[in-house]
């Protein structure tokens, strides 16, 4: 473990220099890693274990464009792509990811395929700190662990294949076999990660149900919404309005704060940028404050989690989902970004 100081508060991680790919190969030897669901998740850690030497199967409901893209990708049928509880019984390790809600209706049948000492692994915590909600309560006698990559699956292979790696959370719920943090560790390094940070089965679902609620998706669509109506009210065009809210944010400032931080760019602007965003900074912080509060608040006490179940096992719930995201596809905002978009010179050029 290295220990990192994290703006003045001292973390411990784990990089491939601490837990090396060989080390994750020789805890996995004898294990056959299941990987349940064919997704977005179950891809990229498939794929990358695979590529990592590692003995990986893939459990996955045939007629689905999610079995045909496991075969596209070299998993053989009957030998290594395999009916869920079939898969679920050979593997050692068996990582569920299917979707969340997947999980729900899955578990009667997966629980009946553990192992005493097989390890049970998840890439978020919902399953197990909902338990209430989802049923999902695992037997005393197996391994219960978590690696949570910080992106999205094609982001996991992705990464991977350049050569560099993904930032995961891992934690450990129920140790059965004495092995489970190893085998934690191990799975992180194969499926890719360049370094995993200890948390909790609870606040992995904390913070990841907040982050994604807000600046990472909610509030930032809510904001750059926001914003593209004003200007429209008062009679920019689309097109500027589109311009000044989305593809400068994307095309230039957020690759900048990736690259520097937040912290570099309030001194690397024009001084008339810096002066206004220095004074609204706050304002749109302490406007927010609320909401969050109120998001946070319902996340843990289990009602957006009830939510996602509920509406995502509804029978219609691709139906009234597409009508949601067609609309959104349809506002003009959307549409002048596709338009904006075609514009680049990239773009141009096709
Ligand atoms: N998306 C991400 O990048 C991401 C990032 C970090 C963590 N995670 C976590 O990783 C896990 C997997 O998420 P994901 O986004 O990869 O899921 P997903 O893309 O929604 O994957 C769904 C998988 O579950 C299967 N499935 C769903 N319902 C099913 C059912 N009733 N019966 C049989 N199979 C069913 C799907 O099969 P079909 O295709 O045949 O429907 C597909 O293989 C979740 O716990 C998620 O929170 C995801």
């Amino acid at each position: 473990m290295a220990k990192i100081d994290f703006g003045g508060v001292v973390e411990e991680v784990i990089t491939s220099e601490e837990f090396s790919l060989q080390k994750a190969r020789d805890v996995l030897a004898d294990e056959t890693v299941t990987v349940l669901g064919y997704g977005v998740q179950g891809p990229g850690q498939a794929l990358n274990m695979r590529d990592n030497g590692i003995q990986v199967i893939v459990g996955q409901r045939d007629n689905s464009p999610s079995y045909d893209r496991a075969v596209a990708d070299g998993f053989v049928p009957g030998q290594t792509l395999l009916p869920i509880e079939e898969a679920a019984r050979r593997g050692t390790v068996i990582q569920y990811l299917l979707s969340d809600a997947g999980q729900v209706a899955l578990w009667p049948k997966v629980k009946e395929c553990l192992d005493p000492g097989d390890a049970l692994y998840f890439s978020h915590g919902f399953g197990i700190v909902y338990r209430e909600q989802t049923g999902i309560i695992p037997p005393d006698n197996v391994d219960v662990i978590l690696a949570a990559p910080k992106g999205s699956g094609r982001t996991v292979r992705t990464n991977f294949l350049d050569g560099s790696g993904i930032n995961s959370s891992f934690a450990v719920h129920q140790d059965y076999t004495g092995r489970a943090r190893e085998r934690t560790l191990a799975l992180g390094i194969a499926i890719g990660s360049g370094y995993l940070f200890p948390t909790t089965f609870e606040n992995e679902v904390h913070s990841d149900l907040t982050g994604e609620r807000g600046v990472l998706m909610g509030c930032l669509a809510g904001v750059m919404e926001a914003q593209y109506n004003l200007l429209r009210k008062h009679g920019h065009s689309p097109s500027e309005a589109f311009n000044e809210t989305v593809e400068e944010l994307t095309q230039s400032l957020i690759r900048l704060v990736a690259e520097n931080g937040m912290d570099w760019m309030f001194g690397n602007c024009s001084t008339t940028a810096q002066r206004g965003a220095l004074d609204w900074a706050p304002r749109f912080r302490d406007a927010v404050v609320p909401v969050f509060d109120e998001l946070y608040r319902k996340v843990t006490s289990g009602e957006e989690t009830q939510r996602v179940l509920d509406a995502n096992s509804a029978p219609d719930y691709r139906t009234k989902l597409n009508a949601e995201l067609e609309t959104i596809h349809n506002s003009e905002m959307w549409r002048a970004g596709a338009a904006v978009r075609s514009l680049r010179p990239e773009n141009r050029n096709k």
